[in-house]
């Protein structure tokens, strides 16, 4: 088949060229991941277009026929870029996967990257591809599912109510509201790899601001419970779970972050099951929640048990160094 490349710009591709990405996708999703829910058209061009501060993306397509048939982007934060490669179903093992990310491999090169890292949903053809590029695992997940439909409410309403008499639960839609903000920017410094426990960056409340005001730009709501500590009203404990405008019927449960101080008071049971309650009402139309967990966090991985995720599949992260990558692509 005769394949043409082309540089893209998904925020000015015309609207029959977005469409075409999102069928392209879709059939990917139905072949790869049969169980997830087809993606809408709702917000899906902003859903790539809008970046945070300092994210850049760069992106190409492959047409046949004038059809689009492949799509390879790199969304890149200083000289690490992360790659979304997607060919077509009945396109694929032609050697178009490797075409397009040989292409984005030289550009990248050429523009200062030194690092690609993709994220690959285990048992898919995807692994192999990478595995077959040199790329190495970086790291593995597990995701697991909640079905809203199986859920044991009574138990998930006493969940709720199990936490320690020092704090109070509230939940937010939209994300914490101002008042809140540096306290709860705080709280989120405590993430691995967020330099936990540092002193409170001045910046981090705008920062966080902006991230959230990007990801409902994204068409990504979000929804936060936090457990506030009476005593000195602050942020002991928060989980966040966004709502996307592409697939709504799929919410992803994003990070829950238990202040180290008040750990062991029940909070972080207390805070899922008491999001899950208030989503009935705020986004009744979602059926599942995703989430990812390391494999060896046991402790989550029982509270997710208890709580109603079932683990689904593995989610690979891929890394390979830029150069290493070009000199096996060109031979
Ligand atoms: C990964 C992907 C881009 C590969 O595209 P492709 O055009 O089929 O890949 P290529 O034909 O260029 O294959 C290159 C190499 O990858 C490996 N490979 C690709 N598909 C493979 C498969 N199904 N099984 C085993 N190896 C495979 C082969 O080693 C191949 O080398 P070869 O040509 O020497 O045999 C494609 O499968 C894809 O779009 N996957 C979806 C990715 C994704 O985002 N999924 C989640 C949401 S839909």
């Amino acid at each position: 088949m005769l394949v043409k490349l082309r540089e893209w710009d998904v925020r000015t591709a015309p609207a029959d060229e977005i469409a075409s990405l999102l069928a392209v996708l879709n059939a990917g999703l139905a072949v790869d991941l049969p169980d997830d829910p087809q993606w809408q058209a709702d917000h899906f061009r902003e859903y790539m277009a809008e970046l945070m501060p300092g994210q850049r993306r760069k992106s190409w397509i492959a047409e046949s026929d004038a059809s689009l048939v492949g799509h390879m982007s790199l969304l890149g934060m200083a000289d690490a870029g992360v790659i979304e490669l997607l060919v077509d179903p009945r396109r694929r093992t032609h050697g178009l996967g490797r075409q397009l990310l040989a292409g984005a491999t030289r550009w990248a090169a050429a523009n200062g990257y030194t690092s690609l890292g993709v994220e690959v949903p285990g048992g898919t053809p995807a692994v192999a591809f990478y595995e077959g590029l040199g790329f190495r695992l970086a790291y593995a997940e597990i995701r697991s599912v909640l079905t809203v439909a199986a859920m044991d409410w009574p138990m998930i309403g006493e969940m709720a109510e199990g936490v320690g008499s020092g704090y109070r639960l509230e939940y937010h839609a939209g994300g914490p509201p101002p008042e809140l903000l540096a306290s709860y920017a705080t709280a989120k410094s405590e993430l691995p790899g967020a330099g936990g426990g540092s002193p409170t960056d001045p910046d981090a409340a705008a920062l966080l601001r902006e991230s959230i005001a990007c990801l409902r730009r994204r068409g990504l709501e979000p929804h936060v419970v936090v457990a506030l500590h009476l005593r000195t009203g602050e942020v002991a404990g928060l989980t966040e779970v966004v709502v996307p405008a592409q697939r709504p019927e799929r919410a992803d449960q994003y990070d829950t972050i238990i202040v180290p101080d008040h750990r062991g008071y029940g909070i972080d049971r207390a805070i899922k099951a008491r999001m899950l309650l208030e989503l009935r009402t705020a986004a009744p139309q979602v059926r599942q929640v995703q989430t990812w967990n390391a494999p060896d966090d046991h402790a989550l991985l029982k509270i997710n048990s208890d709580i109603g995720f079932r683990p689904d599949r593995q989610w690979l992260e891929f890394e390979a160094d830029v150069a290493t990558l070009l000199a096996r692509l060109d031979s």
